[in-house]
């Protein structure tokens, strides 16, 4: 059958992932990946999941399988607000919904404000899953690249003014603040203030994506955008992905509430609702002041990693390879000189068992290919200091082989 002419416009907008696709190579036991952007299993709480999972099945157990309400669990919603409200961004439980993970709610804003052509402003390199949802809604992605404080404001200023001689005006700007998927970079509150104050400006909403905030190893966290705004500009998308665990797929949205009333329309035609089990399983553990600390027994743990691979990477890599700085998060940015592809090392390194995801998929059009994205947060001590010695190789060896010049 010919299902081509079948498919709506928007189905050509939605392609595989390389870097999930790439996931299936790395899953071999002893492959040194780099690759997934995974939290690490290893520091799953089993034990404490397997205690309160067995509470929670004799206590509510009947509640835990059922359906549930489209907007989410009440006590976790109220659990949500008051979060948001003791971390500086005011907030009802009106305002909040429970969705399948972050990734969710990115969809769900796509599909509520996005029309065929419309322009969203998206983050160059960008999250992989926030530039295919919105895509998946035929939106006209326009780039603005990073620096390391995060958003290029004077790129976007320009843009926008290009943008409104065209008389188009952005639906809304996706960004992650910290510890940004894939550049590791955290934006600067002043670059914070300046995006909301053009957003007021061109009339666009901000979409803010912060699922690795709270995994911060070093500095003084920064202000999130939700909280320096005072008109509901802001989309917040939070998870409980990366601080307990991404299995029970359960994040949240919170915006203004005419948004958060539309999104449950969108979400109830979705899913009907997000999974009873594991709301009520991250109600529990986060209500008692669980995942508080065990983030504070995460952050030593994921620091080390961080720690290790930048002095491996200081060790090892050529001069003329540079690399980000992350103060939290899972990801380190590196960046290849003289024109040498990330491909080219990745099809060298792959050969001897290490992987990382090359800068393509993070970008809107061809400019990441002399860029890689490196995680930290799952390999052990000892495949990171083993496969990024062998990538010192490999780059050492390429460099020489096409006869680039770095020192
Ligand atoms: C920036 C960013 N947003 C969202 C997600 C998805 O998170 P969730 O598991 O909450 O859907 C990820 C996952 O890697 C991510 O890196």
């Amino acid at each position: 059958m010919n299902f081509e002419q079948l498919f709506a416009s928007r189905a050509h907008c939605m392609k595989t992932s390389a870097v999930r696709e790439f996931f299936k190579l790395t899953e071999q036991p002893d492959v040194m990946s780099f690759a997934g952007g995974f939290p690490s299993a290893d520091f799953f709480p089993m034990a404490k999941v397997r205690e309160v999972m067995l509470e929670l099945l004799d206590e509510e157990g009947k509640e835990a399988l059922q359906y549930g309400a489209t907007e989410g669990y009440g006590k976790l919603r109220r659990y949500v607000a008051e979060k948001m409200t003791r971390e500086g961004a005011p907030c009802s439980e009106e305002q909040v919904v429970i969705t399948n993970g972050s990734q969710q709610g990115m969809d769900l804003v796509s599909k509520l404000f996005v029309n065929p052509g419309d322009v969203v402003l998206v983050e160059e390199p960008g999250y992989v899953g926030g530039l295919g949802a919105i895509f998946n809604y035929e939106a006209d992605r326009v780039p603005i690249p990073l620096d390391n404080d995060g958003i290029r404001i004077d790129v976007l200023t320009n843009r926008l003014r290009k943008l409104k001689m065209e008389g188009r005006t952005p639906k809304f700007i996706y960004l992650v603040p910290n510890f940004q998927n894939p550049s590791g970079i955290c934006m600067s509150l002043e670059r914070r203030r300046q995006v909301l104050e053009l957003a007021r400006e061109y009339n666009f909403l901000i979409l803010e994506d912060n699922p690795y905030g709270e995994l911060r190893y070093e500095g003084e966290p920064v202000a999130s955008i939700k909280s320096l705004d005072s008109e509901g500009r802001v989309i917040y998308l939070g998870s409980f992905s990366k601080t307990f665990t991404p299995g029970i797929r359960v994040g949240w949205l919170a915006a203004a509430e005419e948004i958060v009333a539309k999104i449950i329309s969108a979400k109830g035609s979705t899913d009907l609702c997000s999974n009873s089990l594991g709301q009520r399983l991250a109600y529990r553990f986060a209500a008692d002041g669980y995942i508080d600390r065990h983030v504070a027994t995460l952050l030593p743990r994921y620091r080390e990693r961080r720690d290790l691979m930048l002095a491996c990477m200081e060790e090892h890599f050529p001069e003329g390879v540079t690399w980000t700085q992350p103060q939290g998060g899972f990801f380190i940015w590196v960046s290849f000189p003289g024109g040498l592809t990330a491909r080219q090392i990745l099809l060298k390194a792959v050969e001897r068992k290490v992987a990382f995801v090359d800068g393509d998929g993070f970008f809107v059009n061809d400019n990441g290919k002399h860029t890689a994205r490196f995680s930290f947060s799952e390999a052990s001590p000892e495949k990171i200091k083993r496969g990024i010695a062998i990538l010192g190789e490999i780059i050492a060896a390429e460099l020489a082989a096409n006869n680039i010049k770095t020192a």
